[in-house]
């Protein structure tokens, strides 16, 4: 109305009109289609169908296609099959419509890249950025128009299978790495050729699961969840993701699907997101389950009602809405909000001037060789170096004879991982043929499995055995199947599975200095190998250039440089255990008996959150501060030079940690604020300048208000997050 009025008194007033902005013609557009629309047509928008397994269609749905009664698919995916159901949808339905094709692209589409929580590993958020760029213009060359990724949960619970799929326990870096991927996936503008449309998952608490089984409880205070889970979401919508999924979980008493605090007060009135909330697969239909809905039209009320627009699978929309609305239940008007969402992204991806995909440009585009060579950089730096004592890495490339040994050292399908996309096994460089390529034919490379990931015979460990003992070196790979994490594959041990410690007791017996890799994507309870193994690389599911990757880690030509994105416990009955924990009235005291620890484990853990070795070593020295008092309104600069004292050329990645000495609600032990990782030639120095400002040294007060009190700031920075450089400040009022 205001703008009608401004320009027919700028017309009266001969003023040139100016032109309307993409974003009004849009609205415009949107504003047209929906007075045609019909109540089911609109509801069609909503409706989310899934496709078969290897990613075709179901025969049955191309009549509801044809009378424009389904907005999206998902798993439908190939640049044929996409334009043969876009084709109906965009020729045969009424309003031309066109579709939306998503899918779970989360750590590549063709060429895979190494699991999300293994690129968190690399603390490189630019590469990442780069990995996501990569997945996005393959998963569009094949139409797919929108992942349903980042995945941006915090976990706190190796137990949680789903940990593998995002950045680990922290806001902070989980915050940086979310931004990093949308940027990655959307680009500046998601209509383009090589992107995609984004979803920021699973919102919100999904990763708080009681116990680390998935799908379970969550109940949290609102502190908890605006200061540790909803972060990362903020920083998705921050950096313009397009779209958002409802969780699974019940959310202190309100499931995350049917939840208006999170989904409306949250994040459409605190954070002005306007994009599309769609719901995790049936978890509308769940919501009958969870015993909030007493019925299926109970459940289509709450979901969208509370602010969920899109349905994933399950039909309850389509089916109860209509009556709901007839009934006064729920208005035209909160149904026609839902509708616009969804439409508009379709306008914004420019589907409607560009609905099909090019089945020549997907050839093209798939597994590039400058793919390949970018998921083999992201690996190598997604790898941590856990321990490398008496220098025993990097292996020499005049070995004469290696054992390779392991079940995961001579596999290609575990090593893309959970949710690896279209990605194929026959792509992938295993292990073996990794270090085999890189050492050439001079050297003698012996495998043998000796064992199952899950099982194995005394004999093949003994061949494994005899193997190692003609080796100069043995490098043992084990670890989890691609299908121990993910979705459904909460574990009750982190145990490595089967016997393959023993496996890994045997050949270290043999007196042949071993190396271990893990493969695998959670920490992994394994103190005896931390122990008695002198060099352990933490390798993940390492994607479809795994091999190379790790023989160039293992043999030199890449120095090892990621940091842990997640605490490694020592005992399953440590966990919960991270490192942003609180104080508590009693500090572990190992000679006061009442104090906070067990009798029966050490409360440190095996492996801090942060933590990674390099082969080359780091002094971090010169901290300085730029002021001493600041306002809660002012920020500082923290500043430390950073030097190579090794004689390799290496990385390092600084850490920043705060902690708020005293405050009206009680503070972490540590917070990272800030990371930056360097690459260093021996001897090189670096200077490295964080600046810390209200939004990082806030937090939620007694009545929910980010405030930054005055008091003592103590601040640490280093190179995991335990020790390192200490200073403090203070803030004044
Ligand atoms: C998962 C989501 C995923 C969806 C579609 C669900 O089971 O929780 O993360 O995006 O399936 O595949």
């Amino acid at each position: 109305m205001w703008m009608f009025g401004l320009m027919s008194a700028l017309l009266l007033t001969g003023i040139p009109v100016p032109p309307a902005s993409p974003a009004d013609e849009i609205e415009r557009k949107i504003a047209a289609l929906l007075r045609q629309m019909t109540l089911e047509e609109k509801l069609g928008q909503l409706q989310m169908l899934d496709g078969d397994v290897d990613g075709s269609y179901r025969p049955d749905h191309l009549d509801l296609v044809r009378r424009g009664l389904v907005g999206a698919f998902l798993n439908v995916r190939g640049a044929r099959r996409v334009n043969e159901l876009q084709r109906i949808a965009v020729e045969e339905s009424r309003l031309k419509i066109p579709l939306l094709f998503g899918f779970d692209v989360l750590h590549g589409y063709r060429t895979i890249f190494p699991v999300p929580l293994a690129e968190a590993s690399s603390w490189d958020p630019e590469a990442v950025q780069r990995a996501a760029s990569i997945a996005a213009a393959e998963a569009r060359a094949a139409g797919v128009t929108w992942t349903f990724a980042p995945m941006v949960d915090i976990a706190r619970d190796p137990r949680w299978g789903r940990i593998v799929e995002g950045s680990g326990e922290d806001p902070h870096l989980g915050s940086v790495m979310a931004r990093a991927r949308v940027r990655g996936f959307q680009g500046h503008d998601y209509s383009a050729s090589d992107r995609v449309l984004a979803c920021a998952k699973h919102f919100v608490g999904y990763g708080a699961a009681e116990g680390g089984r998935d799908y379970n409880t969550t109940d949290m205070s609102e502190r908890t969840l605006r200061e540790i889970y909803l972060p990362p979401f903020k920083a998705a919508v921050e950096a313009g993701v397009g779209t958002i999924m409802s969780a699974f979980n019940d959310l202190s008493g309100i499931p995350a699907s049917a939840n208006p605090f999170t989904l409306t007060t949250i994040l459409r009135g605190e954070w002005k997101f306007d994009g599309v909330v769609l719901s995790d697969y049936t978890a509308i239909e769940e919501l009958m389950a969870h015993g909030l809905a007493a019925d299926g039209a109970e459940a289509a009320r709450y979901a969208l009602d509370a602010g969920v627009d899109m349905e994933m699978v399950s039909r309850l929309y389509s089916r109860h809405v209509p009556q709901l609305i007839k009934e006064g239940k729920l208005s035209m008007a909160t149904l026609d909000e839902a509708v616009r969402r969804v439409l508009r992204i379709k306008f914004r991806l420019g589907l409607f001037e560009r609905p099909y995909a090019d089945e020549a440009r997907e050839r093209a585009v798939l597994l590039r060789p400058e793919h390949r060579a970018a998921a083999r950089e992201m690996a190598a730096r997604s790898i941590v170096l856990l321990k490398n004592e008496g220098h025993l890495l990097p292996l020499s490339k005049t070995v004469r004879t290696l054992a390779v040994i392991g079940p995961l050292a001579d596999d290609q399908r575990n090593l893309l991982g959970p949710w690896s996309g279209d990605g194929r096994a026959e792509d992938v460089v295993a292990i073996l043929s990794g270090i085999t390529a890189k050492l050439g034919p001079t050297a003698r490379v012996l495998h043998a499995r000796g064992c199952e990931i899950t099982d194995c015979s005394s004999r093949e460990i003994a061949e494994a055995v005899r193997l190692a003992r003609q080796a100069e070196v043995a490098i043992v790979v084990v670890g989890e199947s691609a299908e121990m994490s993910g979705e459904a594959a909460s574990r009750a041990s982190l145990d490595l599975p089967g016997r393959q410690l023993e496996l890994v007791k045997a050949i270290h017996a043999t007196g042949t200095p071993t190396v271990v890799l893990l493969v695998n994507g959670r920490p992994l309870t394994i103190p005896w190998i931390a122990e008695h193994v002198p060099a352990i690389l933490e390798t993940w599911f390492a994607g479809t250039e795994a091999g190379h990757a790790i023989a160039d880690v293992l043999f030199g030509d890449v120095n090892p440089g990621g940091k842990l994105p997640v605490t490694f416990p020592r005992s399953v009955g440590q966990i919960p255990i991270y490192y942003n924990h609180k104080r508590t009235g009693r500090p572990p005291n190992p000679t006061n008996k009442y104090t906070s620890k067990y009798l029966d484990e050490e409360v440190t853990p095996l492996f801090p959150f942060g933590y990674g070795l390099s082969y080359s070593q780091f002094q971090i020295s010169h901290l300085q501060l730029s002021r001493q008092r600041i306002r809660p309104d002012e920020s500082l600069t923290v500043s430390v030079e950073v030097e190579n004292i090794g004689s390799r050329t290496g990385d390092e990645v600084v850490q920043l940690y705060i902690c708020d000495v005293a405050a009206s609600v009680t503070r972490p032990v540590r917070e990272l604020k800030g990371f930056r990782r360097i690459t260093l030639r021996p001897g090189e120095k670096g200077r490295i300048t964080f600046t810390l400002g209200p939004e990082h040294l806030g937090f939620y007060d007694r009545q929910m208000q980010f405030i930054v009190e005055p008091g003592e700031f103590r601040i640490f920075v280093g190179t995991s997050s335990v020790g390192g450089l200490e200073a403090s400040f203070e803030v004044v009022q």
